[in-house]
């Protein structure tokens, strides 16, 4: 049998591997322009940890954990996304104080066992951040303000957010009630996933895909109307706070998220150049999570997601990917006495800080002069018996068809005034 990647997985290898090592240096510097620091948490938890976050209810705890005993009968689970790991280490290591935020980010790879299509895989990557400790409407504005700068980082202008206020704890009896009476005339006529979401967690029939359910649930009542006035005026601020910076965003009154621990402000990002594609980014605020997490205070905080995978696969078909910056120098091996003279010099230049490359695979001069031209290199150095013997180098500009003779401090200093770093 031939081993293969796992269904769902695959293997980055260049040149778009380069890609990812642009998005996550621009990332992280647009993360620390705004003051959030890195939290790394492991890739798996305890079971229990992502079903009371993300709610037992949900498609992701009920159809897509990747769950598994280790050799002592632990039940583990690979990450589905990162929210989860980062309030329970929040709460593990006391980050928590009062009066201060704590503004974390984090980027890596998470596991759902979904069916694999484009823009979807079983092991992905998110970039996300977490505002832990403000119930203020700034921080939710700040969030969707970084999520778009982030966007505009890599390019993307024409993005477009989807928002909602789903309520706070306070307000969700009367939300959950306002639901059940809309539905419950159509009850029988929905699927039987519908009829046990609308006993155990009635919000949770927006995560329906039958057509025929998704036709009732659309007639329901928006959120915003239900809410006690506490969370109408929150999420009037948020809404003032993005006009105000004119970001642009519609209020989609049914949209709901995937996961159960949200209250008050939610959002999405998506884009329609693509037709219709899945979210590019979500969040929101989950002010009760940190208490159901065993908190003894009330720990508000508000966050987002962005898949990875699904960016570049935008910035792909929009022809925004930048090509990798091409290595400048190939200094030719020679072998022989030469050989050890040429390393010599190309670690010298590595070290300078321009990109070399050297031959390893014993090649004749005019297969390596090849592969420079093929590669686009723009400079060869030739350091053959007869130079050594001059202490001189040959640089040909493979651009102009150009040649010179220099010592190796001329070389340096020339490459210092033609290569700008
Ligand atoms: P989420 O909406 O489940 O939110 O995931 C965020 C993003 O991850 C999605 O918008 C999508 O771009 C990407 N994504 C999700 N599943 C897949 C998949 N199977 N393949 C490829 N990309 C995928 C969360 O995960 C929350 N933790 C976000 C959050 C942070 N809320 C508050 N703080």
């Amino acid at each position: 049998m031939k081993l293969q990647s796992v269904r769902g997985t695959y293997d980055i290898l260049p040149p778009e591997s380069f890609i990812w090592e642009w998005i996550e240096s621009k990332t992280r510097n647009l993360f620390n322009c705004f003051n959030y620091k890195e939290i790394k948490t492991p890739v798996f938890e305890v079971t229990e940890l992502f079903n009371r976050t993300i709610g037992d209810c949900t498609d992701i705890v009920l159809k897509e954990m990747y769950t598994f005993q280790d050799k002592k009968g632990r039940s583990l689970t690979l990450r589905p996304e990162g929210t989860a790991s980062v309030v329970r280490a929040c709460l593990q290591h006391k980050l928590i104080q009062q009066n201060y935020i704590n503004k974390l980010f984090y980027f890596g790879p998470m596991f759902r066992y979904e069916r694999p299509q484009a823009g979807r895989q079983r092991q992905f990557h998110q970039t996300g951040i977490e505002i832990i400790g403000s119930s203020f409407p700034c921080a939710d504005i700040e969030a969707i303000l970084l999520l778009k700068a982030f966007f505009n980082e890599l390019g993307l202008d024409d993005i477009k957010f989807r928002i909602n206020t789903t309520g706070s704890r306070a307000s969700r009896p009367m939300l959950n009630q306002a639901l059940k009476e809309a539905l419950e005339p159509n009850i029988n006529n929905m699927c039987n996933d519908c009829i046990l979401r609308f006993s155990r967690n009635v919000l949770r029939v927006y995560d329906c895909k039958v057509p025929s359910c998704k036709k009732i649930i659309q007639k329901l009542p928006a959120f915003a109307g239900i809410l006690n006035a506490d969370d109408q005026s929150h999420f009037d601020e948020v809404k003032a706070g993005l006009d105000a910076l004119k970001i642009e965003y519609k209020v989609d009154p049914h949209l709901v998220r995937g996961l159960d621990y949200y209250t008050r402000t939610i959002f999405e990002v998506y884009t329609d150049k693509l037709g219709a594609c899945d979210a590019l980014a979500g969040g929101g605020r989950y002010d009760g999570l940190f208490e159901e997490m065993g908190s003894s205070e009330i720990i508000p905080a508000v966050g987002f997601a962005i898949g990875i995978e699904r960016v570049i696969n935008v910035l792909k078909n929009m022809k925004l990917l930048p090509s990798q910056p091409r290595h400048e120098i190939m200094v030719i091996n020679f072998g022989g006495s030469a050989y050890l003279h040429s390393l010599k010099l190309t670690n010298r230049l590595r070290c300078s800080g321009y990109l070399v490359d050297f031959d390893l695979s014993g090649r004749s001069v005019k297969a390596q002069f090849r592969t420079a031209g093929r590669e686009g290199f723009r400079f060869a150095i030739v350091m053959g018996e007869e130079e050594i013997i001059k202490q001189t180098v040959k640089l040909k500009d493979l651009f102009q068809q150009t040649e010179i003779e220099l010592t190796e401090e001329q070389l340096v200093r020339f490459l210092h005034e033609s290569i700008k770093k």
